[in-house]
């Protein structure tokens, strides 16, 4: 998403800008070309080196200085910029933004881009709350700025409340949702995610081993896209995504009973969870005392969520997955077919760099006419792209 992408990383003075430091690291680490402009007072926390040297180019600092304004020039970086982020941005430097004031390198640049802003506020919490701030804010906002909230906590101040300088990661998040492409705009999606877990006794359960880290990104990514999306999530320790409506289930007769209520306002439904094929017949009351030398569980099948969804559907797209560790394919389609899908998502779990619990995955997607796609390791994250382009695109084949 960042990869190629010129970023302007605007750093303004405030206790927070080591947490800029990071932030720019993120943002090449994700391929980004980041150019850093420092104002005077940022200057005062960390020294321009060391932005230099993680970015491995000269740090812009002043206004008329011959060099930098031949090399990069305020107009050429503004114009060259794909993206300004302001991380961090004092209420000083948004006070001056709104009042259209361009005193310096960073103003001026910030001023004459057409690029998107986005803007991660750090300060005191009184300054914060503000009504001159929050006036100021509120106009940039509706000028189509994009503002983060900060966060809250202990304030290098001393004050504890709302304005931290939001996490660089969180940032990177943004900067990524703000240069997606808008294409499931009034789309609404829903996402299930992770295990599912079936009661023994109050303290027991049989689960499996998914991690949820496939369905949340895809989550993160169509919310990033304009989706309004609905994550069912079986107990993970993820956090949901910012702007996700996130419902959290235990069972899978939960879990069927959450997907079922918002089925029939749903364009598309994207089913990553791994449901748990059995439960308990009978889940005992109390803790199950150890006697016998041996124990036999009794399962009964849970209901199959997909499959009714499929038999259910009135136009919503279905995309499945499987989790296979044998006949990857032909369990694959079988499932595409037995489950009336219009895309199925494959993956080989026994293969290094797919499966549950890491970061990356291997897999293909199959679709009703025979068509296989077939994607390189990548990340979850990256898969979840390439799945809803896929997705976006059968969406605009069918109107
Ligand atoms: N699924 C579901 N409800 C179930 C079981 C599976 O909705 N009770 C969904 C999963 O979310 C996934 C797809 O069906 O999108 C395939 O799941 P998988 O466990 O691979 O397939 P099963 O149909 O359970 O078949 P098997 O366990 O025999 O491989």
């Amino acid at each position: 998403m960042l990869q190629g992408k010129t970023i302007v990383l605007g750093v303004s003075g405030g206790i927070a800008v080591y947490k800029a430091v990071e932030l720019l690291r993120l943002l090449t680490k994700a391929g980004a070309d980041v150019h850093v402009v420092m104002t005077k007072n940022a200057q005062e926390f960390v020294t321009p080196l060391t932005f230099q040297t993680l970015s491995g180019k000269p740090v812009h600092t002043d206004l008329f200085n011959l060099y930098q304004e031949q090399e990069i020039g305020h107009i050429s970086l503004a114009d060259r910029a794909d993206l300004f982020i302001l991380a961090p941005a004092t209420a000083n430097l948004i006070g001056k933004i709104a009042q259209g004031l361009a005193d310096d390198l960073l103003t001026t640049s910030v001023m004459a881009t057409t690029a998107p802003v986005l803007i991660a506020p750090a300060m005191n919490t009184n300054m914060y709350e503000n009504p001159i701030y929050q006036r100021n804010e509120k106009y940039l906002a509706e000028l189509g700025y994009h503002i983060m909230t900060p966060a809250s906590g202990a304030l290098a101040c001393g004050w504890e409340g709302k304005g931290k300088l939001p996490a660089p990661e969180a940032i990177l998040t943004e900067a990524q949702a703000v240069l997606s492409p808008k294409d499931l705009t009034g789309r609404s999606i829903l996402v299930t995610a992770g295990p599912t877990r079936e009661e023994i006794d109050p303290v027991r359960y049989v689960s499996n081993y998914s991690s949820g880290k496939m369905g949340f990104a895809i989550a993160e990514v169509a919310r990033q896209r304009g989706a309004e999306v609905t994550l069912v999530a079986g107990p993970t320790n993820l956090e949901a995504p910012a702007g996700v409506c996130c419902v959290r289930v235990g069972s899978a007769a939960q879990m069927r009973e959450a997907v079922l209520a918002g089925y029939e306002d749903t364009d598309v439904v994207i089913k990553a969870a791994a449901v748990a094929d059995y439960r308990l017949a009978e889940r005992a009351d109390q803790k199950i005392k150890k006697s016998a030398e041996t124990m036999i569980l009794e399962l009964e099948k849970n209901p199959d969520i997909l499959a009714e969804l499929g038999r259910l559907k009135e136009g919503q797209l279905l995309v499945g997955f499987a989790a296979e560790t044998e006949n990857l394919l032909a369990h694959a389609q079988d499932k595409l077919q037995r489950k009336n899908l219009d895309m199925i998502v494959a993956n080989d779990v026994t293969r290094p760099g797919a499966g549950f619990d890491v970061d990356t995955n291997i897999v293909r997607f199959l679709y009703p006419d025979g068509r296989i796609e077939e994607l390189a390791e990548m990340s979850k994250h990256q898969v979840a792209r390439h799945l809803l382009d896929r997705v976006a695109g059968l969406l605009v084949d069918r109107t």
